[in-house]
C-alpha cells in the first residue's frame, strides 16, 4: 500500500428533504448567492422553488443563472464570474448534476481571479483562492459533489479539460434520493457507468497489497450492478436510488484510491468523444472503458481475472486466467446493454472519421493513463477497439 493523506472536508447531509436545510448551511459562509442550475428539470419539478423558500427563509439574498448544459460551457461559466462581481456575490449554489457543479466550481475559481479562468484548465495557472460552493445534488454520477475536479468545456476548438485543487471540494452537499426519482432511464444509466468508471478507473492499479481498497471498490460496483435494473424498474424506489446515491459519492470522493494509484486513462479518452461530440459522459465511458479494459489486460491479467471473479462472478479458469478476464470484460458490456447503454462508437453514433484528430488532442500533453501509459498509437487502437 502507498503512503496516503485523506482529507475529504465536504460535509454530506443526506435523506429525505434534506434541501429544506439549504438556507441554514449557507448562512454561515454568505447572504449573496449565485444559484446556478440547467435546462430546467429542478423547475419543472418544483425544487427550484422550495430552495428559493429556504433561501428566503434565512434572509439570503439570490441571483439566478440557469441554462448549464450537460458538458458545461466556459461561456456561461464567464458570465457567471462577470454577475458574481457586478452583484457582489460571494458563494455559488449548484442545483444539479455534475455539469453545474463542475460550472459553479469554474466561476468560484474564477471571481477571485485577475486572469482568464481557462487558464487553470490549461494547467497555465493555479488555483490559489475560490468563493465557496453547496450542492443540492440531483443526479448520482459525476462525484463532483465532493470531488476536487470540475471539467468545462471551451467551445473554441471543442475542448474538455479538467482543472483540480483541493480548494475545490464543495462546502456541502445536500443529498436527497427523492430527488432522483425523475431522472431519465438514459441518464439513470449514464450516471451508473460514470459511477463504475471512477471505481474502475482505481481498481486497475498498479500498487501492491491493496486487499481493503479492493474489496471496498468490489462492494461499490456489486451495490451499482445490483441497484440499477431495481430503479429502471421502479423509479421511485427509495432505498434503492438512496443506494446508488451514496456510492456515487464514495466513488469519487477518494477515499478508494487511498494508498494506491489509479488509472484514468478512459476517462482522457473519453473527454476527446463528448468535447466533440458532446455525448453524456457516462455514455462515451461505456463505450471506452471495455476497449481500454481489451487493449490492456494483458498487463496484469490476474487482476482482471480478480475483477471478474469477485465483481462479475465470473468462475476462475485456473490454466487460462486470461480467458477469465476476457469474461469479466463481456459481462461488463453485457451489463451496459442491459441497462441500455452503447457499448461501440457506432452506437454512440459516432463515425470513424475523426478518431486520429481525437487520439492526437488526447495525448498532447503526453501519454494518457498510469496502470498502463498510453501514447498516440495507443489511444488511437483504443478508438478503434471502440468501433
Ligand atoms: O439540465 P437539466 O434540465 O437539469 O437536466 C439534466 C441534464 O440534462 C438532467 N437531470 C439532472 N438531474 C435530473 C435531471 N433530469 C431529471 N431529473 C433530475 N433529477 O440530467 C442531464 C445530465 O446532467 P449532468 O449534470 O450533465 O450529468 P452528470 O452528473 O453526469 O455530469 C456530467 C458532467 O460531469 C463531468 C463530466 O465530464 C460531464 O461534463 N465530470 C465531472 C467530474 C468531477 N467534477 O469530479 C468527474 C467525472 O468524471 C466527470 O468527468
Ligand atoms: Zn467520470
Amino acid at each position: 500500500m502507498d503512503n496516503f493523506t485523506f482529507l475529504n472536508a465536504t460535509k454530506i447531509i443526506f435523506g429525505k428533504s434534506t434541501e429544506e436545510s439549504v438556507g441554514r448551511e449557507i448562512k454561515p459562509f454568505s447572504s449573496r448567492v449565485l444559484l446556478h442550475y440547467g435546462k430546467g428539470s429542478v423547475k419543472k419539478s418544483g425544487l427550484f422553488d422550495r430552495i428559493c423558500r429556504a433561501l428566503d427563509k434565512e434572509g439570503i439574498q439570490h441571483v439566478e443563472l440557469g441554462g448549464v448544459l450537460p458538458n458545461p460551457r466556459l461561456s456561461l461559466v464567464r458570465e457567471g464570474i462577470r454577475i458574481c462581481r457586478e452583484k457582489k456575490l460571494d458563494f455559488i449554489l449548484a442545483v444539479g448534476g455534475g455539469s453545474v457543479i463542475d460550472s459553479a466550481k469554474a466561476i468560484a475559481a474564477g471571481v477571485p481571479y485577475s486572469g482568464d479562468v481557462w487558464d487553470f484548465y490549461m494547467r497555465k495557472a493555479t488555483i490559489a483562492a475560490m468563493l465557496p460552493v453547496g450542492v443540492v445534488l440531483t443526479i448520482p454520477a459525476a462525484g463532483s459533489e465532493s470531488s476536487n475536479g470540475s471539467v468545462i468545456t471551451n467551445e473554441e476548438g471543442s475542448l474538455k479539460r479538467d482543472a483540480g485543487s483541493e480548494l475545490m471540494r464543495p462546502r456541502f452537499a445536500i443529498m436527497n434520493p427523492e430527488l432522483t426519482f425523475a431522472l431519465p432511464p438514459y441518464q439513470t444509466a449514464c450516471g451508473a457507468a460514470d459511477i463504475m468508471a471512477h471505481v474502475m478507473e482505481r481498481y486497475f492499479t498498479n500498487a501492491r497489497a491493496v486487499e481493503f481498497t479492493d474489496r471496498l471498490c468490489e462492494a461499490t460496483l456489486k451495490t451499482i450492478i445490483s441497484n440499477v435494473p431495481r430503479v429502471l424498474a421502479e423509479p421511485r424506489n427509495y432505498d434503492a436510488r438512496a443506494e446508488i446515491m451514496w456510492a456515487g459519492t464514495v466513488a469519487h470522493n477518494d477515499l478508494l484510491s487511498t494508498g494506491r494509484v489509479g488509472d484514468w486513462g478512459s476517462h482522457m479518452i473519453e473527454h476527446e468523444l463528448s468535447g466533440i461530440y458532446d455525448v453524456a459522459h457516462g455514455a462515451g465511458l461505456a463505450v471506452v472503458f471495455p476497449a481500454w479494459m481489451k487493449k490492456v489486460y494483458a498487463h496484469d491479467v490476474a487482476r482482471f481475472a480478480q475483477f471478474a471473479q469477485r465483481v462479475f462472478n465470473v468462475e476462475m479458469t485456473f490454466e487460462d486466467p486470461a480467458r477469465t478476464a476476457l469474461e469479466g470484460i463481456r459481462r461488463l458490456e453485457v451489463f451496459f446493454h442491459e441497462i441500455g447503454l452503447p457499448v461501440t462508437l457506432k452506437e454512440l453514433g459516432v463515425k470513424d472519421d475523426r478518431l486520429s484528430e481525437m487520439a492526437r488532442k488526447c495525448t498532447e500533453r503526453g501519454p494518457v493513463g498510469n496502470f498502463v501509459k498510453l501514447g498516440r498509437e495507443e489511444v488511437f487502437e483504443v478508438y478503434t477497439l471502440a468501433m
